[in-house]
């Protein structure tokens, strides 16, 4: 239920003009967000780097409603690739399709889109479309479907084990021979389209996580959950499948003791590493996945939110 409503903020852009003024809601989001600038998300690479862990930077931002928006977002996706490069850490972003414009208008979103891969080819880079709700899977795996065929491998998407279409749409990947990133799903769905269980989620995890492992292209497996990560080393382990095979993918400030313990112990760790000033929705599915702070953030949005009415302007 917690969930459901924290998704269901997520998608409320009054609550987040309200959120975002939060001090405490800011300091909750600069742990799940390197920063503001390309420069943070940079160092935070860098920092990463140090330890033998690689990442894929973002901008947060989604749901764009103006062309020059989606125009401003890929401009600053080519500032990151650039910056990646010179900082010489693996070249290596994720983008949204509805920051670039899908929203709007899908060709101003596919040249976007191939503008940002044609950059990252030249820096021999590589770009993963980030998978949103259920409403945009068709036409993101088409969008795809046709940059894919173009970029000789510098592309990769997100297949979420939520959604019940996923057997599907793995096997078909798989033929295509296409890097998948495989995440449990992020957003509020109907019961239709995804699974309402965490029981069957995690188990349609599990066998999509077993077919990619086997038989798909360097699977990013984006976890941070203990248990398929330690089946997903046994099932390697016992199946003759390398760790060079494939890589354990996190999101940046969550379970960091892991990320590090998984490396040291020479697992591939790749952490997803978000930037910019558009956090709040960013920050509500993460709280959605961990509600344990948010009691506490709620406390005090609703207080500072009462000083200020009853505060004389
Ligand atoms: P689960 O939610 O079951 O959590 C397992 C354990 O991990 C928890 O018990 C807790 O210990 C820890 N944990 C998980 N989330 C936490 C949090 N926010 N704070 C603190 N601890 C937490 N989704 C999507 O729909 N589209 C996408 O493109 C992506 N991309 C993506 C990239 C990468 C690299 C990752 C790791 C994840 C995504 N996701 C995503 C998000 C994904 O769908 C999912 O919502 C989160 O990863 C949480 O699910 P877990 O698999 O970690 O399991």
């Amino acid at each position: 239920m917690l969930r459901r409503t924290l998704l269901w903020l997520s998608t409320r852009p009054r609550v987040w003009r309200f959120v975002r003024k939060n001090r405490l809601a800011r300091s909750v989001a600069s742990r799940f967000v390197a920063g503001e600038t390309p420069e943070s998300a940079v160092a935070a690479a860098v920092a990463l780097k140090a330890r033998g862990i690689t990442t894929s930077v973002d901008i947060l931002g989604e749901s764009v409603s103006e062309a020059p928006a989606a125009e401003a977002a890929a401009a600053e996706y080519h500032t990151v690739l650039d910056r990646m490069a010179r900082a010489q850490v693996e070249v290596n972003v994720s983008v949204k399709p509805t920051q670039m414009g899908l929203d709007l208008d899908p060709a101003l979103c596919e040249r976007n889109l191939r503008c940002i891969i044609a950059k990252a080819r030249t820096l021999q880079g590589f770009v993963r479309l980030d998978m949103e709700s259920s409403a945009y899977t068709q036409r993101t795996l088409e969008l795809f479907d046709r940059l894919h065929q173009e970029a000789d491998g510098g592309v990769g998407v997100v297949i979420q084990a939520a959604l019940r279409r996923s057997t599907e749409d793995v096997e078909r990947l798989i033929a295509r021979s296409a890097r998948v990133r495989l995440c449990k799903g992020a957003y509020l769905e109907p019961a239709t389209v995804a699974y309402p269980d965490k029981s069957d989620v995690d188990a349609h995890y599990q066998r999509l996580m077993e077919r990619l492992l086997s038989a798909g292209n360097y699977p990013g497996i984006a976890t941070h959950d203990e248990r398929l990560i330690r089946h997903a080393q046994r099932f390697a382990e016992s199946n003759g499948i390398g760790r060079e095979r494939f890589e354990f993918q996190m999101l940046y400030g969550v379970r960091r003791d892991l990320q590090i313990r998984l490396r040291a112990a020479g697992w591939n760790v790749r952490v997803y590493v978000p930037f910019g000033t558009q956090w709040y929705p960013y920050l509500m599915r993460r709280l959605a996945e961990r509600p344990a702070n948010i009691a506490f953030i709620l406390g005090s949005v609703i207080r500072e939110g009462l000083s200020r009415q009853s505060t004389p302007s």
